[in-house]
């Protein structure tokens, strides 16, 4: 069987054992591995001043859950239902079952699991703390390119669960739901998948490295771009933002572009992601390098040249997930990204690229936002004894 020494071995955090190339996401919160480990048994620790998911290296599966609450659930129900998902994730992500857990044997296998909690505008009205709402905290503006669907939008909650197997994740799922399936009815769920190959940038299911340009965990970049610092919402110090859109690509018809029309829809190259200007991944994108006609090599109408900051202000971090859902009759895919952004502040920093791309991106031809929801990222639970979101409700 399995010890529980050794299961928790070695939890010394060793920092820069993983994610050495990249943008280099967090790893010191990682356990140590040793050689001969199951790399299933790693885990992400819970505890901290920031919630895990967001600064971990994304692991290779996720779901993101949105739940409403159900009528008549006020203060006291959410702090109970906080306290409740604060348990069962303190214990999942350690590799231990929750407490009455149904299927203990599937929380053996942790996989760098991580639960990150959120908090939809409505939640602020339901607990009578409107006057605690972050102002960017509303469902986004309506963009020319959006054709959503209700049914992938909004939420008063939101759980975004991460782990390297999809069992793990299905079983995150099913006990937080069910602990506390009398204070909300779940509205959507979205799983997704990613390369697990660590230090390496994803590709998505267009075929493109996605990820590149990112900002990198324990920089002081990060910390001044997705960490709250406290100065307007005392409660919020530690937290974030995140900002979930369900991006559809139309598949059928970028199957009809080889490589070339590919890299100047994007500005990068299909083979390694290097920008037009460069050669290699990393290399910086040169938006004024021209070829031998004066033609800029990164075309201005490509996607990052659209997407890419004109101000500090305007970076993010993204951590999407592929998804790849069942095709409607007739069709050949459901394909597309969750595309998953944090940030300090929705309307400085997110809006404006986004309003940028939806005026003009050449990539817009591919794809299609159907789903689209906003919510507040509380900070993390200092240590035992704490509660997801008690900074709110203190
Ligand atoms: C860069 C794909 C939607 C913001 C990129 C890159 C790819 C890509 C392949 C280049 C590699 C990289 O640096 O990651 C996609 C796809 C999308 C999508 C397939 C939809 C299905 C969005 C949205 C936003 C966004 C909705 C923000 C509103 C960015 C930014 C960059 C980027 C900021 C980096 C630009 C730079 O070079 O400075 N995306 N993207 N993307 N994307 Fe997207």
């Amino acid at each position: 069987g399995l010890s529980r020494r050794r299961l928790l071995g070695g939890s010394a955090a060793v920092a820069g054992a993983a994610g050495a190339a990249g943008i280099g996401w967090g790893a010191a919160t990682l356990t140590h591995r040793e050689h001969d480990r199951d790399p299933a048994l790693d885990t992400v620790a819970f505890y901290g001043a920031h919630q895990a998911g967001i600064a971990t290296e994304p692991p290779g599966h996720a779901a993101f859950v949105g739940f409403d609450l159900v009528a008549g659930v006020g203060r006291e129900d959410i702090i109970g239902l906080l306290k409740i998902w604060t348990d069962d994730a303190s214990r999942l992500t350690q590799g231990k079952p929750a407490l009455a857990d149904t299927e203990p044997e599937l929380a053996a296998r942790p996989a760098r699991l991580t639960v990150t909690v959120g908090f939809g505008p409505q939640l602020f009205t339901a607990a009578q703390l409107d006057d605690q709402r972050p102002h960017w905290l509303k469902p986004l503006p309506p963009f020319s390119i959006d054709k959503l669907d209700a049914a992938w939008c909004g939420g008063d909650l939101v759980l975004q669960i991460c782990a390297d197997e999809a069992t793990t994740v299905s079983h995150a799922v099913r006990v937080l739901s069910k602990h506390v399936k009398s204070l909300v009815s779940v509205k959507w769920v979205q799983r997704g998948f990613r390369n697990a190959a660590k230090g390496q940038t994803m590709r998505n299911l267009m075929g493109s490295v996605d990820g590149t340009v990112n900002i990198a965990p324990d920089t002081p970049d990060f910390d001044r771009l997705v960490w709250d610092d406290g100065g307007y919402r005392p409660w919020l110090a530690g937290g974030t933002s995140m900002v979930l859109r369900r991006i559809a690509m139309q598949l059928e018809t970028w199957d009809e572009l080889d490589a070339d029309g590919r890299a100047i829809t994007i500005g990068r190259t299909v083979d390694n992601g290097a920008p037009l200007s460069g050669t290699k991944e990393f290399d910086e994108a040169d938006f004024q390098v021209v070829d031998q006609y004066g033609i800029p090599k990164i075309p201005p109408s490509s996607h990052i040249a659209r997407a890419h900051h004109t101000r500090d202000e305007e970076r993010f971090l993204r951590r999407g997930y592929n998804y790849d859902d069942a095709p409607a009759p007739g069709q050949v895919s459901n394909s597309g990204l969750l595309f998953a952004s944090f940030q300090r502040d929705i309307d400085a920093q997110y809006l404006p690229v986004q309003q940028r791309l939806a005026e003009f991106d050449a990539l817009n031809q591919w794809t299609v936002p159907v789903g689209s929801a906003v919510f507040a990222i509380p900070p993390g639970v200092p240590g035992p004894g704490g509660y997801l979101g008690q900074q709110l409700f203190d």
